[in-house]
């Protein structure tokens, strides 16, 4: 493996995470999400782990990391916590959706926005509720010009916490129900986005999630109870949101 990559290790507390985020990232570039090479690997053949981290068992998740250059050389990146000028425990709150998306409207047009709305209602289909500042980022690829970094962290967390709730307001709602017209209005007005082509993407979204959800081989290798826990919440917010955009 070229590069410099990041491997992220199995949560003490939770089952399975680097499954679920494998295979999270996996559909998401079925969407077309733009996403690091990544791969699931076995913890045993990982050289130099620390001395408290060689007994783990299981998998582990190797991403390539995209601050880097193929020679290692940096890439300048600000996460959103750092944009705003906000403390990282600020993360979950003082900023909300519509004003990342006001940003990326103003510094990358509609290719960043566009996508940023898309890699959201991917999070709630998938019922990931942890998408806070600090999981959103700008990249300096010629250390000028400014672009929304490929997604990370997308990981299915309402299987460990039911009945969570989105990391911040989107339209002045944080539910993973539903998305609805209303919502996208005040979504679009506060970050000054026309709304049709927000609309559109909701729906195009949607029906890219349940077609590709529906062929991916990768989600056996999720444990049963989780791999119909996210199907239903990926079908659940389909019919719920599709219902009222029709
Ligand atoms: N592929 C990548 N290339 C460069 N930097 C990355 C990449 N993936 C993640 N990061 C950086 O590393 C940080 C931690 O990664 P990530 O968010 O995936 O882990 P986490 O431990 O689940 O975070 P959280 O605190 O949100 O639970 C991110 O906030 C981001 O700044
Ligand atoms: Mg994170």
């Amino acid at each position: 493996m070229n590069g410099s990559w990041i491997v992220k290790l199995p949560s003490a507390r939770f089952p399975a995470v680097p499954e679920n985020e494998f295979v999270m990232l996996a559909l998401a570039r079925a969407v077309g999400i733009t996403l690091p090479e990544n791969h699931l690997i076995n913890i045993n053949d990982i050289r130099g782990l620390p001395e408290d981290a060689t007994n783990i068992e299981g998998k582990a998740l190797a991403i390539q990391r995209f601050d880097r250059g193929p020679n290692g050389q940096r890439i300048h990146m600000e996460d959103f916590a750092q944009i705003f000028g906000l403390f990282p425990e600020d993360k979950y709150r003082r900023r909300s959706y519509a004003n990342i998306a006001s940003v990326l409207w103003a510094e990358t047009g509609e290719i960043g926005t566009f996508e940023f709305v898309r890699r959201l209602i991917f999070s709630i289909l998938i019922g990931n509720a942890d998408m806070h500042l600090k999981n959103w980022s700008l990249l300096y690829p010629d250390k000028h010009t400014p672009a929304l970094s490929p997604a990370y962290d997308l990981v299915a967390t309402l299987p460990y916490i039911q009945g969570d709730q989105l990391a911040l307001t989107f339209g002045g709602s944080r539910s993973l129900n539903e998305i609805t017209p209303d919502q996208i209005r005040r979504f679009a007005d506060t970050a000054r986005l026309p709304a049709n082509p927000i609309s559109q993407l909701v729906i195009e979204t949607i029906e890219r999630t349940i077609t590709a959800w529906g062929t991916l081989e990768q989600k056996e290798l999720l444990p049963d109870p989780m791999k119909k826990n996210i199907d239903q919440q990926i079908q659940t917010v389909a019919k719920n949101t599709l219902r009222l955009f029709r």
